[in-house]
């Protein structure tokens, strides 16, 4: 969209509506100070639904004649045309996207133009907007996500038993599979659809009847516009519906999560992608060369996916302080909610894009994650619980493996190529079988119960998934 240029340097013009009451034009640097046309154009197509469903309202009240709706439907269609072929004329001097609207719909529709306004005010006018516009795009951040699942979901059958290291503290820990690593963020982003399915219900509330602050003289039928517009339910209280902003800061909420998920995936996709550890690839339109060291392969989308989570979180910080202070009802505060709102729309949605097309891409070296299961000892739990199985209280068969580890250690070797004689010195327990304990396959394999590692479980849960994440 087009930024506004400012056409005149008052801004107390008739056309603003209010023009009567002040003595000089507003000062050129307070108009462009106060304007928030330049950002809030985004919010075009929902003030028009918005006042659609006011005007219809109002005729159906007996407010508004018949005549002036449809003179007002008409403009409202030709406005919606010119905005969206980006034709239409924005003003700065007009402050922000409701009042150039208006000004548009009075030049086309004369007097009937003037009357939309009837029992509104802009407050509640902006809160409307605000939360139609989120709430579509909240929609479509959640299909976004359930692609991301998707996605992550198809390496996780791909890779249901390619076995790697599972880390605490980044320590090899115990091995663990590449699809059960997958799969534990489909669950993180499964709860982010929850959070945000939840939020948007309250999202979806009309605030329009409160007008400015206290409500309005005329007999209006706030459920009728509800209705036209889909929202579940009211604002019940209308000093609270045009000045609480918790549904925005919520969804803010809501997406610092879903960005700190992507973060973290990110960082183990920089580390695993180094060469390390060089347990993936990415394929190359995902990376940048250096200007200067012609060997590197940088992972520029999950770095700076990694930095953007940083932006959204701080834009949720900044609608929280901007809130904190303000008494009840409307204050101008809140037009600074709408650009740390439209940019953690377009943060969230951008990485979510480039993550459920680079997902896909990621290869897999199952040969240097299997290298790595198997160096540190990984196993080593797998050996106690084998005692364990084999009658030894579970303290002493951890401190007979600490010993063999440290065998281990000494001779520069794994646990599964030590000569079973070396682990019954330690543990007269041990037999044959010990094998199949020593070894990643077996390890993981044993894991076999819901929340497991097993190759087994792991394909029980994408199948699973893949019928939960199906398109309906
Ligand atoms: N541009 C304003 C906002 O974003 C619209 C509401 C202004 N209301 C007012 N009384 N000045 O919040």
């Amino acid at each position: 969209m087009s930024n506004a240029k400012s056409t005149s340097s008052s801004l107390h013009r008739k056309d603003a509506g209010w023009s009567g009451r002040f003595a000089e034009p507003v000062a050129e640097f307070v108009l462009r100070y106060t304007a928030s046309v330049n950002f809030d154009q985004r919010l075009a197509l929902a003030d028009i639904a918005g006042s659609l469903a006011h005007a219809a309202m109002l005729a159906k009240v007996g407010v508004l004649g018949a005549d002036d709706l449809a003179a007002i439907e008409r403009g409202l269609a030709q406005i919606r045309g010119e905005i969206e072929r980006g034709e239409f004329a924005w003003q700065l001097a007009l402050e922000d996207v409701h009042l150039n609207i208006e000004r548009r719909l009075t030049e086309l529709a004369g007097d009937a133009g003037k009357r939309l306004h009837t029992g509104r005010s802009r407050n509640d006018q902006v809160a409307t907007d605000v939360r139609l516009w989120l709430r579509t795009e909240v929609d479509n951040l959640l299909i976004l996500l359930a692609e991301l699942q998707s996605a992550l979901v198809g390496q996780a059958e791909r890779h249901a038993d390619t076995v790697m290291p599972g880390f605490t503290h980044l320590q090899v820990a115990q091995p663990v599979t590449f699809g059960h690593h997958m799969l534990a963020y489909v669950e993180m982003f499964e709860r982010d659809r929850e959070r945000l399915t939840d939020a948007r219900r309250r999202i979806n509330r009309l605030p329009l009847g409160a007008a400015a602050l206290a409500g309005t003289t005329f007999p209006i039928d706030r459920a009728f516009v509800a209705a036209q517009l889909g929202f579940e339910g009211l604002c019940q209280n209308s000093l609270d519906a045009v000045s609480d902003r918790d549904f925005a800061i919520e969804f803010c909420a809501a997406a610092a999560l879903v960005m700190t998920h992507i973060s973290r995936l990110s960082e183990e996709l920089v580390l695993w992608m180094s060469p390390r550890f060089g347990f993936i690839r990415l394929p190359d339109r995902f990376t940048t060369g250096s200007s200067i060291m012609p060997q590197k392969k940088n992972p520029d989308v999950p770095e700076l996916a990694r930095g953007k989570s940083g932006r959204v979180t701080g834009h949720l910080m900044s609608l929280l302080m901007l809130m904190k202070g303000q008494p009840l009802a409307y204050n101008k505060d809140n037009q600074e909610d709408k650009e740390p709102l439209f940019d953690t729309v377009d943060t969230l949605r951008d990485t979510l894009r480039a993550f459920i097309e680079m997902v896909p891409g990621i290869e897999v070296e199952p040969a240097a994650m299997r290298a790595a299961a198997e160096e540190g000892f990984a196993t080593a739990t797998d050996l106690a619980d084998y005692l364990v199985r084999r009658g030894l209280p579970f303290r002493d068969a951890h401190e007979a493996v600490a010993r063999v580890v440290r065998l281990a250690q000494e001779r520069g070797c794994e646990l599964a190529a030590l000569p079973l004689a070396d682990l019954q010195r330690f543990a007269p327990q041990v037999e044959e079988d010990v094998a199949h304990v020593l070894g990643v396959e077996g390890s993981v394999a044993a894991r076999h119960h819901v929340g497991g590692t097993a190759p087994k479980q792991v394909l029980q849960q994408v199948a699973a998934w893949q019928a939960r994440l199906a398109p309906r």
